[in-house]
């Protein structure tokens, strides 16, 4: 795990955005794992900005969403299927027969969430993963007890994660859906590289868990210290926790990578 302490927000999406737009360009067909949620929509922007302004191409892109509630229909303002055409699909040229996101109406769950798994297969498997951090400490929907190898399935949110998100809802907590669709850890795990973004105060504490402390299904982000190409890219306020932040700084100062971005 590598983590690189950016002072804002805005410089944590560029670096991102950077990040994505040359894997993209070393890999056409890259296979892309998409997050959502706020901090993800700077980083979409991001993203469309490169498309429009440096020719980034996703032509060749294919996506695969980490989750989706149950019982919103992709057509449902408030489903990712929606957010991902509103900050991403409608402005860049990604062909909508290489994005992927899980059915929250399927009629059998499970059998929707083995389908996902079997078309992440047959794509060679995600090459590049990218995460927020939920208040609870979740990556995707994989709330607090979720089995660090856990594989695509349905999971009942935890009240904090439904008042995190209301806001997609209008504030109407009632109006939240009890249920989602999303990866496993173990799905997410096996991503050959994976980017953790999280910025603002509010995660500092659960960020210092996720990143620091010890390995536990109650907390899903901490199994990516097990991962072997992990970025976490913190702005200051959300690394304002980190009990290793000077070395994390020292290491980024003296990484070749990232030399550019400094
Ligand atoms: C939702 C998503 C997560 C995301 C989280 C962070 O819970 N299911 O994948 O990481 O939101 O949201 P935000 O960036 O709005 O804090």
């Amino acid at each position: 795990m590598e983590i690189l302490i950016l002072p804002t927000a805005a410089e944590v999406t560029q670096l991102t955005a950077h990040i994505v737009s040359r894997r993209l360009r070393a890999t056409p067909d890259l296979v892309l794992g998409c997050a959502t949620g706020r901090t993800m929509e700077r980083l979409y922007a991001a993203l469309v900005a490169l498309h429009q302004t440096e020719h980034l191409s996703f032509a060749g892109c294919r996506t695969f969403n980490l989750d989706e509630y149950v019982g919103l229909s992709k057509s449902d303002p408030r489903s990712y299927h929606t957010y991902m055409v509103e900050h991403l699909f409608r402005y860049v040229n990604l062909k909508r027969t290489n994005t992927h996101l899980l059915n929250g109406t399927a009629p059998d769950l499970a059998a929707e969430a083995r389908l996902y798994e079997a078309k992440i297969e047959a794509c060679g498997g995600i090459d590049l993963e990218l995460l927020g951090l939920g208040e609870v400490g979740h990556i995707g929907f994989n709330e607090p007890l979720s089995a660090l190898r856990s594989r695509t399935r349905d999971k009942t949110l935890t009240p904090t994660t439904r008042e995190q998100n209301a806001e997609m809802f209008g504030e109407e907590l009632s109006e939240v859906p009890r249920r989602a669709l999303t990866m496993g850890v173990g799905t997410i795990l096996d991503a050959k590289e994976v980017l953790l973004v999280v910025t603002g105060e509010k995660k500092a504490g659960i960020l210092a868990s996720a990143t620091e402390g010890p390995i536990t299904a109650m907390i899903s982000a901490t199994a990516l210290q097990l991962h072997p190409n992990c970025k976490v890219i913190v702005d200051e306020a959300a690394a304002a926790k980190l009990a290793g932040r000077d070395y994390y700084r020292w290491v980024f100062e003296n990484e070749p990578e990232w030399q550019a971005y400094r």
